[in-house]
């Protein structure tokens, strides 16, 4: 009996422990294999969450597309659906069914082909990635099926891409052997698509053009809608079907709010798909991507998997099988809660903010915006001229201050470019803004001390960016 109470009372004082003077703290956290014992939730948590404390503050991110703040409210409504598996259509019909309204609003606002009796042609994807392997593979599967009618040879399909194409399409055309054609960049035409060069890389084995809405590396919208008259003349001239697809992972979701009349979409004859990220723009946590066709007829029939085996009889068109619906729950959270008019009020005031940003720098003696006509909250700026720091070094006195702001080189022929990129996001106001461009201040007068120290070089680029 005595034996019991002092092990009841052992048990009682573990209960008790304080969570640094437990366990779990004092043996570490597991790196190579599966801890023996299991311990208190408290302690547990406590050991993950320290270790999160090492990222960087996702509000300090100035250098990802994706979503870093949303409202309590999606959070509340994320929080309530995540164990829900977006799959299970069957015993979740709320959820495809919400689903299915995301997809039909975002067709209306692409100007899909929809008339009242079906729903609209698209899916949600885990991210513009996934979505973007879905069109590439409709496309392929298009050209190839059309070939295989004529009986002509199949073996080489090809893509032509800008130069400055995110990843995923290099990921495409590697994973579904499709040789990928790049339209060169220049600093002579302001770093911009040329849509004649892309004419130029076509041939009966193209399976599509891209054009993006809103690039990666500089946020430059391609002008899809030259594109669109240059391929119409040379389909008419070949007899070939060309598509269009529109990356719009990012512009997808800004165009249709700041510049409605702008022609890049299903309003376009050859633009048969698109892909937007729901988790960038879309003002979602990540993530969630959407992949969108003008009508059904785009979408190969034999793409299309139906399962029965979650209870009735499931279509489904996706890389991976089981996700979060919570996502896709938060999306419509926001077309509901923002409308039309809430969307284009967050837009317009990131547009703002990054257009002040612009302004500041196009006024400095030291940096200059590689693009002028900026249509996204986005700005990529480079130094004027050559110092004796690198936008490097800057990058990494920003860090300092908690920015992460990324460094990078121009793609292909243009890498004696070397950038900054700032992403203007919900949550990015102009208070933040104006302490981000006193920091990027103090950072470039730190870099000019420590090479005067050095070289013992005069100064050259006195009070930098004084307009911030
Ligand atoms: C133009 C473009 N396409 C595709 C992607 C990939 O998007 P996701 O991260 O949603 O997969 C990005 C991501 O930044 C992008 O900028």
């Amino acid at each position: 009996m005595i034996h019991k109470r002092v092990h009841k009372d052992i048990i009682k004082a573990k209960e008790d422990d304080p969570v640094y003077g437990g366990r779990g703290v004092a043996t570490g956290a597991p790196k190579f294999n599966m801890p023996a014992h299991e311990m208190k939730p408290r302690d547990a948590y406590q050991i993950v969450h320290d270790e999160l404390m090492l990222d960087g503050n996702s509000r300090l991110n100035l250098a990802t597309f994706v979503t870093t703040w949303i409202e309590p409210e999606a959070r509340e409504l994320m929080s309530e659906t995540f164990d829900k598996n977006m799959i299970d259509k069957d015993e979740y019909p709320q959820t495809a069914e919400i689903e299915m309204r995301c997809v039909n609003i975002l067709s209306d606002m692409f100007h899909g082909h929809t008339n009242d009796t079906k729903e609209a042609c698209g899916c949600s994807t885990v991210g513009s990635s996934e979505a973007a392997m879905l069109a590439g593979m409709a496309m392929k599967w298009n050209w190839r099926n059309k070939r295989k009618a004529q009986g002509k040879d199949t073996s080489k399909p090809n893509m032509v891409v800008g130069v400055d194409v995110q990843v995923c399409w290099e990921k495409f055309c590697v994973y579904w052997d499709v040789e990928m054609r790049e339209v060169p960049m220049s600093a002579e035409h302001g770093y911009q698509f040329q849509a004649d060069k892309a004419i130029e890389l076509c041939d009966e084995n193209t399976i599509c053009v891209l054009g993006i809405l809103g690039t990666t590396y500089t946020g430059e919208y391609q002008n899809i809608e030259e594109l669109d008259r240059l391929i119409d003349i040379y389909n008419k001239k070949t007899g070939y079907d060309i598509p269009i697809h529109v990356d719009a992972a990012s512009g997808g979701f800004i165009a249709p709010f700041l510049e409605p009349d702008l022609l890049w979409d299903f309003r376009l004859k050859w633009v048969h798909s698109i892909n937007v990220s729901g988790h960038k723009f879309g003002l979602v946590a990540p993530g969630v991507g959407w992949a969108m066709w003008k009508d059904w007829s785009l979408l190969p029939e034999e793409l299309i998997f139906h399962v029965n085996y979650l209870g009735g009889d499931m279509p489904t068109f996706a890389l991976n099988f089981s996700r979060s619906g919570s996502q896709v729950i938060a999306q419509y959270y926001n077309f509901v809660r923002l409308g039309f008019e809430g969307y284009k009020k967050v837009h317009q005031a990131c547009l703002d903010v990054a257009l002040f940003l612009h302004d500041s720098f196009a006024q400095s003696n030291l940096f200059e915006p590689i693009i002028d006509n900026i249509r996204m909250p986005l700005l990529a700026f480079k130094l004027k001229e050559k110092q004796a720091f690198t936008v490097y070094q800057i990058s990494e006195k920003l860090r300092y201050h908690g920015w992460q702001v990324p460094a990078y080189t121009l793609p292909k022929d243009c890498e004696d470019v070397a950038i900054l990129r700032v992403v203007v996001k919900e949550g990015f106001d102009y208070d933040l803004a104006t302490l981000f461009l006193k920091h990027l201040h103090e950072a470039v007068e730190e870099l000019e001390l420590q090479t005067e120290n050095i070289h013992g070089d005069k100064r050259t680029t006195e009070k930098t960016i004084k307009t911030c």
